[in-house]
């Protein structure tokens, strides 16, 4: 185990290797991830602040947000060399990601004035989502899992063995290559609108229950920065809408609505499922969706949180978004314990995200039985355990 003075040491030597100063923002990692990615950057301007340089984290958040379309979208990618892999656009990806510039807003106002404009950016970005990406029901549809942030999640699953003509997705194992082709096959379906930014599919559409908890989130939060009531209203109906249709008993989580394609793969027991908690206004449901960060048959483990419940067949402790550990997701539950005064979660998340980044060297997932870490070793999010300190 580091001690608290060795992990803030090693996580400022993580954000500094990944930083670009001509640029303003950090990358992921310099050569697995050389671009700016939304909620990566959101998540490194709070990791900025907790490092004491509040110069750094909003030139990180605003630059993200600098990347806004005129009609308010926020791309998910902002790159630093031109390519077209995720849509028809060269400058930046068609497609958005969790909006947690919100909450890293509310944090960084506590700082000092945050950059002139970026309330209004937030507003615009997050109003974008409301016109144009809510279902009938109410709820925040996707139209790629990469708009997740949880990429290869089991809850896809579904759509993927769809895709590959398999009859049962229990069976699928998974595999970068089929992945990858799945991907851009959904870039390939989705339909696009005049500006070039993903506006429906005919293959793949899901509200997602963690990016609606997000979501709803980030609204409360600008609602706290910015007094106006629109918010807090708008984050309240989302928060109704959550409760009343993605709650699920039996698991205890709130769980995926399939809006085109998909099946019951969308209920699978993951991290996500707790995020409701940021935002439901029943304790009760809160408290079973959390009692689980703590329960090793679930999400609890020495290196944890395991992103699907270690009970259930389709958790794999070794691969990507199939129960790997990440710092991001340990951040947000941590986040939901918060408010809802569970101390002792928020101190089993402290003990597991210190031991995990001494023995993945900051990886940007891990084993959470052992601590191996995989994937691009840094990644700057991995700094995130420094808001674990006391
Ligand atoms: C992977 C993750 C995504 C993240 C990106 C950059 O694609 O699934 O959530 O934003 O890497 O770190």
């Amino acid at each position: 185990m580091l001690d608290d003075a060795e992990i803030r040491t090693r996580a400022r030597a993580v954000l500094d290797a990944h930083w670009d100063e001509g640029r303003g923002h950090t990358y992921p990692h310099k050569s697995t991830y050389p671009h700016q990615w939304l909620w990566d950057s959101s998540f490194s301007a709070i990791c900025w602040h907790h490092v004491g340089e509040p110069q750094r984290a909003r030139r990180e958040l605003a630059g993200v947000l600098s990347a806004q379309f005129g009609d308010g979208f926020v791309p998910h990618m902002r790159y630093a060399s031109a390519n077209h892999a995720r849509g028809p656009l060269d400058h930046c990806s068609s497609y958005t990601q969790p909006p947690i510039y919100a909450h890293a807003a509310r944090i960084l106002a506590e700082a000092g004035p945050l950059p002139a404009g970026l309330t209004d950016r937030i507003a615009a970005s997050l109003d974008w989502l409301w016109r144009r990406r809510r279902t009938p029901e109410g709820l925040i549809r996707l139209v790629h899992p990469w708009e997740s942030g949880a990429d290869d999640s089991p809850r896809w699953d579904d759509w993927v063995a769809a895709y590959l003509g398999a009859a049962d997705p229990s069976r699928l194992r998974w595999k970068r290559p089929t992945w990858s082709a799945f991907d851009r096959y959904l870039v390939d379906s989705t339909v696009y609108d005049d500006a070039g930014v993903a506006d429906h599919s005919a293959v793949f559409e899901c509200a997602p229950a963690a990016y609606n908890a997000l979501y709803a989130h980030a609204a409360a939060e600008l609602a706290a920065l910015t007094g106006d009531r629109l918010w807090k209203q708008r984050s309240a109906e989302l928060a109704d809408r959550i409760d009343t249709l993605l709650w699920d008993d039996q698991t205890a989580l709130w769980s995926d609505l399939p809006i085109v394609g998909g099946g019951p793969c969308a209920r699978i027991p993951t991290l996500d499922g707790v995020l409701g908690a940021l935002v439901t206004q029943d304790p009760a449901r809160a408290g079973r969706a959390l009692d689980q960060l703590l329960d090793e048959r679930r999400f609890a483990a020495p290196y944890g949180l395991a992103y699907v419940a270690r009970e259930h067949p389709a958790y794999d402790r070794d691969t990507y978004w199939r129960g790997t550990a990440w710092m991001q997701m340990n951040y947000l539950a941590a986040l939901a314990a918060r408010r809802w005064d569970r101390a002792e979660v928020v101190s089993a998340i402290t003990s597991m995200s210190k031991a995990a980044v001494a023995h993945s060297r900051f990886a940007e997932h891990w084993n959470p039985e052992t601590g191996e870490g995989h994937g691009a070793i840094p990644l700057t999010w991995s700094a995130l355990v420094v808001t674990f300190q006391a």
